[in-house]
């Protein structure tokens, strides 16, 4: 099981969190987006994104479950280190999922530990205030870096009130807000926003040091990131109000695939080119004696 980074392409150095605190320090807009296979590390390698998150979201994405709470930590690591395969230079989050971290700060590290052992991520991501706080401490403790995140947190949906923006009262803000300081005090390196009100973030962003990725958060936070399914319109179905579809992928796959579909019923697909020779020679002895069922093999 390879867990260790690809090497640097020439001219491009790793992503660390150091280097995430100067693109904040200098405002340089951070770029994250999500991934769960290797083909699509190799892509967002490619583009030079600055973090990749291996997320829960791959429960939606690529599992085909309805939410985020049903994947399991060895889904996500078998993903994750697919992914880990592919990249040399962002800095590699996997997302702690559902009932992996919740009971106890000892549960919290030990699934910490096997992100970072079995997946070779960089960092971790967990969802929430309140307790949430105490198991990041925790695993902050334990050596592993730590991303928080608040406000929409599918993870915990359904106590919410269901995937809808948070903190659009003056009391459900000011949660939203003491949860990414608390989140902050406890060692985060960064916190992603989700789904709060542009105005609540350019408040809470006065009060945050550490690097904060929004996610329908506005444009105040120090990056962005996306899903990589909903940027590229992977899937059809519902598509959050903060996201923009940068390309057409799924109707580029369906084309692709009837096409093909049309070309073997037609017949014109596979074509000479798509297969292979035999010197006419061997096929001349093949055809004088080929094997004939119930008969001993021939000794050629
Ligand atoms: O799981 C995920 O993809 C996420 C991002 C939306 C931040 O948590």
């Amino acid at each position: 099981m390879s867990s260790t980074p690809r090497e640097e392409p020439a001219g491009r150095k790793r992503v660390t969190l150091m280097k995430l605190a100067e693109r904040k320090a200098l405002g340089e807009p951070i770029v994250m987006i999500t991934a769960y296979d290797h083909p699509s590390a190799l892509v967002v390698e490619e583009a030079g994104v600055d973090l990749v998150l291996v997320g829960d979201s791959a429960a939606n994405t690529v599992l085909g479950y309805t939410s985020t709470v049903p994947v399991t930590v060895d889904e996500l690591l078998m993903l994750t280190r697919a992914v880990r395969r592919g990249l040399a230079t962002p800095l590699l989050v996997g997302d702690l999922p559902f009932g992996s971290y919740e009971a106890s700060d000892e549960q919290a590290i030990l699934t910490a530990q096997r992100f970072v052992k079995e997946a070779g991520c960089d960092a971790i991501k967990l969802e929430g205030g309140g307790t949430s706080v105490q198991r990041a401490r925790a695993i902050v403790s334990a050596g592993i870096p730590v991303m928080g995140h608040v406000g929409l947190t599918p993870q915990t949906a359904t106590s919410l009130g269901g995937y809808r923006a948070q903190g659009r009262t003056a009391a459900r803000a000011s949660q939203v807000m003491q949860d990414a300081m608390e989140l902050q005090d406890a060692g985060c390196f960064s916190v992603v926003f989700e789904a709060i009100p542009f105005e609540v973030t350019d408040l809470v962003m006065q009060q945050m040091e550490i690097v904060v990725i929004g996610i329908g958060a506005g444009p105040s936070t120090d990056g962005q990131v996306l899903v990589l399914h909903d940027l590229l319109a992977v899937h059809t179905g519902h598509v959050a109000k903060f996201v923009r579809q940068f390309a057409d992928v799924r109707a580029e796959m369906l084309r692709g695939v009837e096409a093909y579909a049309d070309a073997v019923r037609s017949r014109e697909f596979p074509a000479p080119e798509h297969g292979y020779s035999i010197p006419p020679e061997e096929l001349e002895r093949l055809r004088a004696r080929p094997p004939r069922r119930g008969a001993p093999a021939y000794d050629w």
